[in-house]
């Protein structure tokens, strides 16, 4: 991104103009994930139309989905489309299905929308993948970028993976002394030097709150932007946030594999509004704040000028069918909850306004009517089964620690387990049957602090692919053993 500079403007008028350009810079940088992994997604018009109500300039898929690629078209707004990890053997091996993809993907959108780069994998090295796209990765990549580059884009559309920062690390706090993994390294050093050669930025996800959640005696305060932490050193470098150390740790890692001067854009930035521990709305606002003021100074971190420049937060909003092996904040990431209403104030531009976001337009609910335990039902004995059932397939992580129906008595437990899924099967009423446990009720459900909420009506196109998508099964059971 260019950055627009104030030099030689002697009259106010021109000045306040520079003044704007130089803000809307800020805003200009900011991006976020539209992931889609949810029962009944927003339709795509309605999503579009509530970035640009926010001013946001950029947006990163998961995939490459025409029916959300299409609705960006004309819209002026920067796109990443993504090739997923599941889908990257098919391109390794094959130059042609690079081809294709490129062809109905990328170049027949030509013109209408402005697609910047092809996001190839998504975090394919995380370590709990065991290595499995090890092989792949990297030929997806060239093969894409080759694609590209036949196809007469590749100048202005660039391939790159986006990797989680846990394929660097270092031996201390210090980021000097980090590195590209062990493991990875020769493979890193190639990637980073592709990278170089294209023109192509590295994408980078990184999580402060995850470093905080791992680790009990991670100091709080270095997880946030606020300053109030006791500063690391690092030669004559002082860092006083986990972001710009991890940041750093990357560009040494940079250094060392001889691409120093290779561009970063951050793909994933945020923080949970629940799921326990940290993963509430105070400590989200206390991030973002900070993350956007930050970011409307243009320090950057102490290695780089432009580190906030290009950042993609994550994400747009909650996600229901995120898998929750990580921990229950998985489908809490949104800045916007599953129906596109805001849940807190931010101010995009870092000015510290404290407005809402502004919220999703004309969203359609379904009929507001729920599901919940009949408790003329007395037999208790179904009851573990069919609440694991419901669990196993809608999200009742609101249920768990620390979030907002833990207090719920047993009955509240049933109902909300059994509306939830109700809600998730778009109110079909052979879905609020549970073997005779469950009535449908006009009743407003929602109790105290917890909501029970009505599904919003969707188009539904994805319905089909999301029933057959496995959807933690281990997760089920951990909930069965602590609802009952
Ligand atoms: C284009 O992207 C879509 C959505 O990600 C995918 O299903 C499809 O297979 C891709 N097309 C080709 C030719 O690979
Ligand atoms: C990775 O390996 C661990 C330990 O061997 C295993 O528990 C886990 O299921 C594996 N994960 C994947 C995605 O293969
Ligand atoms: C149900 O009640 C909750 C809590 O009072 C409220 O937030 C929600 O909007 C209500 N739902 C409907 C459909 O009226
Ligand atoms: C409760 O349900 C179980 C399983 O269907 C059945 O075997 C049992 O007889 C029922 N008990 C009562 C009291 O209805
Ligand atoms: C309801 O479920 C939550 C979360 O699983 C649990 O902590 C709580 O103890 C349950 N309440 C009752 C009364 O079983």
């Amino acid at each position: 991104m260019v950055r627009i500079r104030a030099i030689n403007n002697k009259n106010l008028w021109r000045w306040c103009v520079v003044m704007v350009m130089v803000t809307r810079s800020v805003a200009d940088g900011i991006g976020v994930n539209w992931g889609t992994m949810m029962a009944q997604p927003l339709n795509p018009g309605t999503v579009v139309q509530m970035l640009k109500d926010n001013g946001i300039k950029k947006v990163k898929l998961f995939d490459a989905d025409s029916w959300d690629v299409n609705a960006l078209a004309g819209t002026g707004i920067e796109v990443i489309v993504a090739i997923p990890n599941n889908e990257l053997g098919r391109f390794s091996k094959d130059y042609d299905n690079a081809k294709d993809w490129v062809k109905e993907n990328v170049t027949s959108h030509k013109g209408g929308v402005d697609i910047r780069y092809v996001a190839v994998g998504n975090e394919p090295f995380l370590k709990t993948y065991n290595g499995s796209f090890i092989q792949t990765t990297f030929p997806a990549l060239e093969n894409i970028q080759k694609a590209l580059d036949e196809a007469g884009v590749g100048n202005k559309i660039k391939a790159t993976i986006p990797c989680n920062a846990d394929v660097y690390e270092s031996p201390s706090s210090k980021p000097s002394e980090g590195n590209f993994r062990k493991d990875l390294r020769p493979l890193m050093v190639d990637i980073v030097k592709f990278l170089h050669a294209n023109k192509s930025p590295f994408l980078v996800n990184i999580y402060p709150f995850l470093s905080l959640y791992q680790d009990a005696n991670f100091p709080i305060n270095y997880a946030f932007f606020d300053e109030g932490s006791n500063p690391i050193n690092d030669g004559n470098l002082a860092y006083t946030n986990v972001f710009d150390a991890n940041y750093d740790t990357l560009v040494w890692s940079l250094k060392k594999a001889g691409v120093p001067d290779l561009k970063i854009a951050v793909g994933e930035i945020g923080w949970p509004t629940s799921g326990g521990l940290n993963g509430n709305v105070e400590s989200a606002k206390r991030f973002y704040d900070g993350f956007f003021k930050k970011m409307a100074s243009g320090k950057g971190t102490p290695l780089r000028k432009d580190a906030y420049d290009d950042v993609y937060l994550f994400s747009l909003m909650d996600e229901n069918l995120k898998s929750v092996a990580p921990g229950n904040f998985e489908r809490h990431w949104g800045i916007f909850q599953y129906d596109g209403r805001p849940k807190f104030a931010m101010d995009f531009t870092g000015k510290g306004s404290n407005k809402m976001p502004v919220g999703a337009k004309g969203v359609q609910y379904l009929e507001p009517q729920w599901c919940v335990y009949d408790k003329d039902n007395r037999n208790m004995s179904l009851v573990t089964e069919n609440v694991n059932f419901a669990c196993s397939m809608a999200d009742c992580t609101p249920l768990g620690y620390g979030s907002s129906c833990n207090h719920l008595d047993i009955n509240g437990n049933i109902s909300y387990a059994f509306n939830i899924y109700f809600q998730m099967q778009a109110q079909d009423m052979e879905a609020c049957d549970f073997q005779g446990l469950a009535k449908i009720t006009k009743v407003n459900a929602s109790e105290k602090g917890c909501l029970f909420p009505i599904q919003v009506a969707s188009t539904g196109h994805r319905m089909k692919l999301l029933l057959s998508s496995p959807i933690g099964a281990a997760v089920a059971i951990m909930l069965l053993f602590l609802l009952l």
